[in-house]
């Protein structure tokens, strides 16, 4: 099935938790125009994704509240209403999540825990879409990673997120308030921050390639992965969100296609037409939470709702290359 999003979300209430975010604007452009409702709550705290230019033109057709989803009595207020709820609240950082796990804790794992209480005393009938996370796998024992590999998280982040996503799945089997999740893998184009490299390299390398430096690659930069574009992304939240079959269900959302770090840096480096690049030995903190290879099948996802990435690489790079070309200004 591929979703009709005119149809599906004609005349619905739609809330995104971390809406002012770069996959939760993305998608709330999405949706305008046809959800009759669309409200997008986040926090905005500085160093998270946060950021208002992200839904210019679309301001006057959504509706903002700047909330925090770890405070309860906003969120049984918020919860309200909505026939859908997409919840992409969270901090990305791995490193921050091991400085400081008490805030990862918080926001990653008791919050969603504050937004199902919330739902299950006043809207049950709400179904959920809640972004988990491949760092819930840690490193692979195998290639692809399907659903029925272990979790064995390498950092205080993914084990915030399996946990945050299995209050999703508990709620959807005991009161019957219906969720699923997707566990994304690498995340890359137009409206993500470009003022740290904590929340993914993808973005980081663009910036630093624009800015014609020579970038870091730690390591060989042998380690594959798999991105997807944000527009991909977007479609597998509707898509889940959109069928019945995925509720109570865990899901990859991959691209199929993995690449060596290095060569994604490569194809970066050639599509900003600037840049260059050194390799070094890996920081210290980092090399403990180093996954290594991780590539998701996402086979389960495409059988239950038809989702398929769309996006080629280079095209996805070249469009994201584009959007901060005109928009430096906003996110660097
Ligand atoms: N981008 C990726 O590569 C990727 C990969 C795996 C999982 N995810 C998950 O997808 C979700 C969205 O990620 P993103 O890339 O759009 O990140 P983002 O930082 O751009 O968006 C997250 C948004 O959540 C908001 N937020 C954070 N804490 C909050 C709080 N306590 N209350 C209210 N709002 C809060 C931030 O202000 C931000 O706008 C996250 O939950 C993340 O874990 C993303």
């Amino acid at each position: 099935m591929i979703v009709d999003v005119g149809k599906v979300f004609k005349n619905k209430k739609v809330m995104i938790t971390g809406g002012l975010g770069f996959i939760g604007s993305t998608l709330a452009n999405r949706l305008v125009g046809h959800a009759s409702e669309i409200m997008l709550v986040d926090s905005l705290l500085p160093d998270y994704g946060g950021n208002l230019f992200n839904i210019t033109g679309i301001e006057s057709r959504v509706k903002v509240n700047i909330s925090d989803v770890r405070d309860e009595s906003s969120m049984l207020y918020l919860v309200k209403g909505h026939d859908y709820i997409f919840n992409l609240a969270g901090t990305l950082s791995h490193i921050d999540s091991m400085k400081d796990p008490y805030t990862d804790l918080e926001i990653n794992c008791k919050s969603q825990l504050t937004i199902l209480e919330a739902c299950r005393k006043n809207n049950p009938e709400v179904k959920i879409v809640f972004s988990g996370t491949r760092g819930q796998y840690g490193k692979a024992q195998y290639l692809p990673v399907d659903e029925k590999h272990p979790m064995c998280p390498t950092d205080v982040n993914g084990i915030n997120n399996m946990a945050g996503e299995w209050y999703h799945i508990l709620y959807n089997n005991v009161y019957g308030i219906r969720a699923t999740s997707l566990r994304l893998t690498n995340t890359y184009g137009p409206r993500h921050q470009m003022k740290h490299s904590k929340q993914g390299y993808l973005n980081w390398f663009v910036r630093l390639a624009m800015e014609g430096m020579e970038i870091p690659i730690y390591g060989d930069g042998a380690q594959r992965r798999d991105f997807n574009y944000v527009d991909d992304v977007v479609d597998a939240l509707l898509a889940a969100a959109a069928t019945d079959e995925t509720n109570g269900q865990v899901y990859n959302v991959g691209s199929g296609a993995p690449i060596s770090v290095l060569d994604s840096l490569k194809a970066v480096i050639k599509i900003a037409k600037r840049g260059s690049y050194k390799v070094i030995p890996f920081p210290e903190e980092k090399k403990k939470i180093e996954i290594g290879d991780y590539f998701a099948d996402h086979s389960k996802l495409s059988k239950a709702t038809g989702w398929a990435p769309k996006m080629g690489f280079e095209e996805g790079l070249k469009k994201t290359v584009g959007f901060y070309e005109n928009n430096k200004k906003y996110y660097w």
